[in-house]
């Protein structure tokens, strides 16, 4: 079968199986197969063919389709990514617009990632701002050991724990935390599709009824961390656009509280500044 008749009858075995962007993920499937690029597939050989049906089969079954090619891109990077780490997600990389823009100005910025996951928000920082001093805090070994990987080479300080406590030497020190926190409330457990439900790590994702947990945790970790004026950006549910702000102006450790919106315009990540 050529390229592009395969592309047709995957995407459209994808899309009976509910999947979301049948297209593009049958396309990508080939270009990984193949080792060619999505836009410029290469004809397959009858072995790469086997492949492709197999790799189709279980994005059927939901599989996420980063955990199928080992890697998802996350701004200017690419990062190995697979089953027991969180796959970095695109309104991820409009925060860490907002706070590169933050701390635009400032000269070699001291910058605190928690929940790192995979790294991504750690190396991005990083390899974008390479006079930056970035520390990265995982608590999963499983997802520890994916950052490991994706850090090397970008000067990020991995360190593997609980956020709460951590980096007590950095106290009133550091100039930007950032954070994309386990968010999705327990009662929101139906909405959430396949993949996310049974291939991102439990951990990542879950934080309380309300999901608001672990950003209660990320708001007095930043208020301990941060010197005065430094800026706090934490992702959170579009749900919890009131919810997660008000969680930071509430430790009344913040000024310049505010929502942000991702580029869907849903409510997306809380930020400020400290007092
Ligand atoms: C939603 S994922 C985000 C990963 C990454 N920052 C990203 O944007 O792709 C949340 C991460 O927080 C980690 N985590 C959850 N609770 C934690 C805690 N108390 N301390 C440190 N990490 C934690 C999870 O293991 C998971 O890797």
């Amino acid at each position: 079968m050529s390229a592009k008749a395969l592309v047709t009858s995957g995407a459209s075995r994808l899309r009976d199986a509910g999947v979301a962007s049948p297209d593009f993920d049958a396309a990508e499937l080939l270009a990984f197969v193949t080792g060619s690029s999505r836009l410029h597939l290469s004809e397959p050989t009858p072995v790469q063919q086997v492949r492709f049906e197999e790799l189709i089969a279980r994005r059927a079954a939901r599989e996420p389709l980063q955990h199928l090619t080992g890697t998802a891109a996350f701004r200017y990077r690419e990062l190995a990514v697979g089953p027991g780490v969180f796959v970095p997600r695109p309104e991820t990389e409009v925060m860490v617009g907002w706070i590169l823009d933050r701390i635009a100005g400032v000269q070699s910025p001291l910058v605190v990632d928690l929940c790192t996951g995979s790294g991504a928000i750690a190396g991005a920082i990083a390899t974008e701002r390479p006079d930056s001093t970035v520390h990265a805090v995982e608590l999963s070994s499983e997802a520890v050991a994916y950052a490991r990987r994706n850090l090397a080479g970008t000067g990020a300080i991995l360190h593997e724990g609980d956020i709460d406590g951590c980096l007590p030497e950095l106290d009133g020190t550091v100039d930007a935390v950032i954070s994309n926190p386990p968010y999705i409330p327990l009662t929101a457990w139906e909405s959430v599709t396949a993949e996310v439900r049974d291939h991102d790590p439990a951990l990542a994702l879950w934080s309380g009824d309300d999901g608001l947990d672990e950003i209660k945790v990320v708001a007095a970790t930043a208020a301990r961390l941060l010197k005065p004026g430094g800026w706090f950006a934490c992702e959170h549910a579009d749900v919890q656009g009131e919810s997660a702000p008000a969680v930071f102006a509430a430790t009344g450790k913040f000024t310049e509280v505010r929502d942000q919106l991702d580029l869907a315009g849903r409510h997306r990540f809380a930020t400020g500044r400290r007092i």
